[in-house]
């Protein structure tokens, strides 16, 4: 059984992974409003497994015995001047959701929890990938900048996403 900490913390980090998504899916709307829509689709695929993380937690919590509560999900920011900006915002979102899986683990390790210390350890590798792959566009874009050709191939590259 999990404590009754932990489950309003994990109850609260379902809430956060489901704006991440709520978050990507109106940036991919933003991208498809410029004629970006490599981004777009790179936005919505992000979206996804953001719901995807959302569910990895919900069934956790039901595993250990907590109960699942969903809560009010914020609206996202839906404009922003350039491509650039987005990105940057999304590798800033990413370092804030790092936080919050770092604060979880504090608790999960104070609470000698080794079953959630095991679980939260898959998240903890997966935010190192969220910050490089986030990053590493925002820095390609920053390299671009105004440069239309540029951006049209930055724009093919994010439409490959698998
Ligand atoms: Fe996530
Ligand atoms: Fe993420």
């Amino acid at each position: 059984m999990i404590s009754e900490k932990l489950e309003k913390e994990l109850n609260e980090q379902i809430n956060a992974e489901l704006f991440s998504s709520y978050l990507y899916l109106s940036m991919a709307a933003y991208s498809g409003s410029i004629n970006m829509d490599g981004a777009a689709k790179w936005f919505q695929k992000q979206a996804q497994e953001e719901l995807e993380h959302a569910m990895k937690f919900y069934h956790y919590l039901e595993e250990r015995g907590g109960r699942v509560l969903l809560t009010a999900i914020k609206e996202p920011k839906k404009e922003w001047k350039t491509l650039e900006e987005a990105f940057k915002e999304a590798y800033e979102h990413e370092k804030y959701i790092t936080g919050r899986i770092n604060k979880l683990m504090d608790l999960a390790v104070a609470e000698k929890d080794y079953a959630a210390q095991s679980f939260l350890n898959w998240f903890v590798d997966e935010q190192v990938e969220e910050e490089a792959s986030t990053l590493a566009i925002y820095e390609k874009l920053k390299m671009v900048r105004d440069y239309k050709g540029g951006l049209f191939m930055v724009d093919r590259e994010l439409s490959q996403r698998g």
